[in-house]
């Protein structure tokens, strides 16, 4: 049986960021609802309170059945849940007298508590507070504090019950990840037996035993997710897995040809759709870059229907969907607020049942997955890549003349960030997230040989990020994007000027449009 601890989410921005940590300790975790927590489950090792942006006392803050586990399993407050465990059992939680954001030192460790095993005093943590613990229950002692808070942690003496004030799943948190081993393993005796290649073995026996001799669709678009899905569900049920891959004539330069070459060469029973020319025409004159999305999904959504109705006696509907899609689309209440279907519509009478092995995982984690299955690292590796494509990134009308023009661009600059090598020996390509270029509605005038020209202008975009919500303009080297803007202009007929954009998410998305 897989141990795993659950994480209840009282609605902090930090929560999946728990989940993280765990899994780098090669400890599987749930993240629920702060009040679903499964009872009955004996997988359950033990229970993480995340933390929350109310205050116990709000009369909207959210509650559980601190019942369910406590004196069960171990469980670990982590901020609110630290103050709404005091609270519960007649503790005292107030209002500090200022919001306390910021670093701060551990003082009166004590080193006897199992939580604080390796922690020293002056270990740096990350406070993130409003209200704090002015007195602890009966039964409960303070094991840390701080300048500023005396009650920083504490156990209780009897029921196995652990809290602490600062959050020590953030980075700042210098000794967070030896507090969560402390946790995970120390307390709750997490065997650290979650890896790629227990993970891998697990699935395709379940796939096996949930699919049977069932036929499965799955939509593949180039990208890590639904490629490590598909190659999952290629193991575990070979041919009865039929995959969909659409071309909407704007994808980068070769990448249908190049991606479903891949796909043949990793044994899967792939359809490739050329729909382009329908695309195309739908999308003519349409300049509304939110007009110009609906169109391409609802051609997407029509194509992919279209093709999968061939498969008469399909099953089942596979997707990529990954962890972190899924906590975006619940939020804490446990209701759906964002559907995340990555293909969308197909229509109800199919009656198509939905296979997401991938969907306990983030994003690293998949990647590491893809590895453990033998998978080609340029496929693995790649860049995220928006579903409209390159649509997106030709702002105004398309036409396939543009698209062309941008392709050629594009292919130049990721070639290059491929090809560059930095100082510890990795690429461009691997330093930035994601990258691409953007055609611009801006013609502008230069001189090539002895002729004037009026010609295109585009914008070169590369972004470092982790998660895509934030994301910083790329330093790349001056000697790299000299380059890069030659051969753009000496290389790509209808262009004759390069722009390097220098702004960051927030406030410029990393997509122009
Ligand atoms: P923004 O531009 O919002 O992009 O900073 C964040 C991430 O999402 C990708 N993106 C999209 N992906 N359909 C997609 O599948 C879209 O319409 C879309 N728009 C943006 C973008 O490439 C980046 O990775």
């Amino acid at each position: 049986m897989q141990q795993k601890i659950i994480i209840l989410d009282f609605g902090s921005q930090t929560t999946q960021l728990i989940g993280r940590r765990l899994r780098e300790l090669d400890t599987f975790c749930e993240i629920l609802p702060y009040n679903k927590f499964p009872k009955d489950d004996p997988s359950v090792i033990g229970v993480i309170l995340s933390g929350s942006p109310y205050s116990v006392y709000d009369p909207e803050a959210f509650g559980t059945e601190l019942a369910d586990f406590v004196g069960r399993v171990p469980v670990l407050g982590i901020c609110y849940g630290a103050q709404y465990m005091a609270h519960r059992a007649g503790g005292r939680v107030e209002p500090a007298p200022s919001r306390e954001y910021g670093r701060a030192t551990l003082c009166g460790v004590d080193g006897g508590s199992p939580l604080m095993r390796g922690i020293e005093d002056g270990a740096q943590v990350w406070m993130s507070h409003g209200d704090t613990i002015t007195a602890l229950p009966p039964h409960y002692r303070r094991i840390a504090s701080t300048e500023n808070v005396e009650l920083a942690a504490y156990e209780a003496e009897d029921a196995p019950v652990w809290a602490v004030q600062f959050h020590p799943e953030v980075f700042h948190t210098l000794c967070g990840q030896q507090l969560l081993r402390n946790f995970a393993v120390g307390i709750c005796g997490s065997r650290q037996d979650w890896s790629p290649a227990s993970f891998v073995e697990t699935t395709v026996a379940e796939l096996k035993q949930q699919l049977g001799q069932d036929r499965v669709i799955l939509g593949l678009s180039g990208g890590v997710d639904s490629s490590v899905c598909a190659v999952l569900l290629n193991r575990a049920i070979g041919k009865n897995l039929t995959c969909i891959f659409v071309d909407h004539g704007m994808l980068r330069k070769d990448e249908f040809r190049d991606v479903l070459r891949d796909y043949e060469g990793l044994g899967l029973n792939v359809v490739g759709v050329d729909a382009s020319a329908k695309f195309f025409k739908d999308l003519e004159g349409v300049t509304e870059p939110e007009r110009k999305r609906k169109i391409i999904g609802r051609d997407f959504i029509e194509v992919f229907d279209a093709e999968a109705r061939k498969i008469t006696d399909a099953r089942w509907l596979a997707q990529g969907t990954i962890y972190p899609d899924r906590i975006e689309s619940l939020n804490i209440t446990g209701k759906t607020i964002k559907s995340h279907h990555n293909v969308g519509g197909l229509p109800e009478e199919m009656h198509l049942r939905l296979c997401e092995p991938l969907q306990w995982l983030f994003k690293d984690e998949v990647r590491r997955v893809g590895r453990q299955l033998g998978m080609p690292e340029h496929l693995i590796a790649r860049h995220p890549f928006p579903g409209p494509g390159l649509a997106v990134r030709i702002l105004g009308d398309i036409t396939p003349e543009k698209v062309r023009v941008l392709q050629e661009a594009d292919d130049i600059f990721i070639r290059g960030l491929r090809e560059w090598r930095t100082e510890d020996g990795d690429t461009l390509y691997n330093k930035v997230w994601q990258a691409g270029v953007v055609l611009l509605p801006v013609q502008s005038v230069g001189v090539m040989g002895d002729e004037r020209t009026y010609e295109q202008a585009v914008a070169l975009r590369a972004v470092t990020s982790s998660d895509a919500m934030t994301a910083d303009w790329a330093h790349l080297p001056y000697e790299f994007l000299a380059q890069v803007s030659n051969d753009i202009i000496n290389r790509v007929r209808g262009v004759n000027r390069v722009c390097y954009d220098i702004s960051s998410k927030p406030p410029s998305t990393i997509e122009w449009e």
